[in-house]
């Protein structure tokens, strides 16, 4: 069984993208087969892996065909490693979004995409970055998911992005997609020598209780975090994942203890 997870937070710069693609990298290292979806018109995915895809059939192409009713063209499929393969992202992808308005069923394109994808390859994991917006991509992303991974830097901890992130998911659970879960929020960009970063973390305590109490819904905070290292930008430079660029780097070891722990929840 294939299980889909987004990675998403309306916030922009909270390490959705830096996420996606180390804990995809973190997995495809234990043998896992996975696919990453660069589900955001900055395409910033993509161009991490040195990857054009306006060159390339991409995720706004497929989406294009499906919404045709047309065979999904070939060619989307970029080998990253042996175990991980990238659907592209496009800057057109926000032209998609604003022509999904006139779309019948239009939260449901990426799902009915991705039903394609699984039927034809055999991937363990689809981990879908999402664009910072709750727009129509996003939600197609979420009717798309099993499962939702939020990134949150101790920077940003104010309850109210959060909580409306969270009844987005819950309004997608009730009307579109019955069988989505949240599993949990992770803290990046994380200051070890920070007293403040202690304070934060207790402070992003108190909104998962807000969030228990209010709504009625048990958010986990990942026990893995992941440090702030100026290497993750450096990886970036480098069109790898921090993991391949520095294995021995304490982000590469805390996506990879990450992996380890989402796995096995
Ligand atoms: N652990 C880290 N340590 C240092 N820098 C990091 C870390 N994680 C991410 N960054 C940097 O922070 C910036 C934002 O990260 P990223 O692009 O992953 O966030 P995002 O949520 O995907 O952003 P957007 O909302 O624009 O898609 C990037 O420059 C990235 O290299
Ligand atoms: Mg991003």
């Amino acid at each position: 069984m294939t299980k889909v997870t987004a990675i998403t937070n309306q916030k922009g710069g909270v390490g959705k993208t830096t996420t996606a693609l180390n804990l995809s990298y973190a997995l495809s290292l234990k043998g896992k087969i996975i696919l990453l979806i660069d589900f955001d018109p900055q395409a910033s995915l993509s161009v991490a892996l040195g990857i054009d895809g306006e060159k390339i059939p991409n995720i706004q192409s497929l989406m294009l065909s499906e919404i045709e009713d047309k065979e999904l063209e070939e060619g989307y499929i970029v080998n990253i490693n042996e175990n991980l393969d990238l659907i592209a992202g496009t800057l057109d992808l926000a032209g998609t979004e604003a022509s999904l308005v006139n779309v019948m069923s239009r939260e449901m394109i990426l799902k009915d995409v991705i039903g394609k994808v699984k039927n034809k390859y055999n991937y363990d994991y689809i981990i879908i970055d999402c664009s910072p917006s709750l727009g129509m991509l996003t939600i197609n992303a979420l009717t798309a998911s099993d499962s939702v991974i939020i990134p949150v830097t101790p920077e940003y901890l104010p309850a109210k992005g959060l909580i409306l992130l969270i009844k987005s998911i819950l309004k997608i659970k009730k009307r579109l997609n019955s069988n989505i879960s949240i599993d949990g929020l992770l803290i990046t960009m994380m200051n070890e020598r920070l007293n403040l970063s202690k304070n934060m973390i207790n402070s992003l305590e108190n909104t998962t209780d807000t969030i228990r109490e209010k709504i009625g819904l048990d958010i986990k905070i990942f026990k893995s975090k992941i440090p702030i290292s100026v290497r993750t930008g450096e990886a970036i430079l480098q069109q790898k994942s921090v993991i391949e660029y520095e294995p021995e780097n304490k982000v590469s070891k805390s996506y990879q203890s990450f992996a380890d722990e989402w796995i096995n929840k």
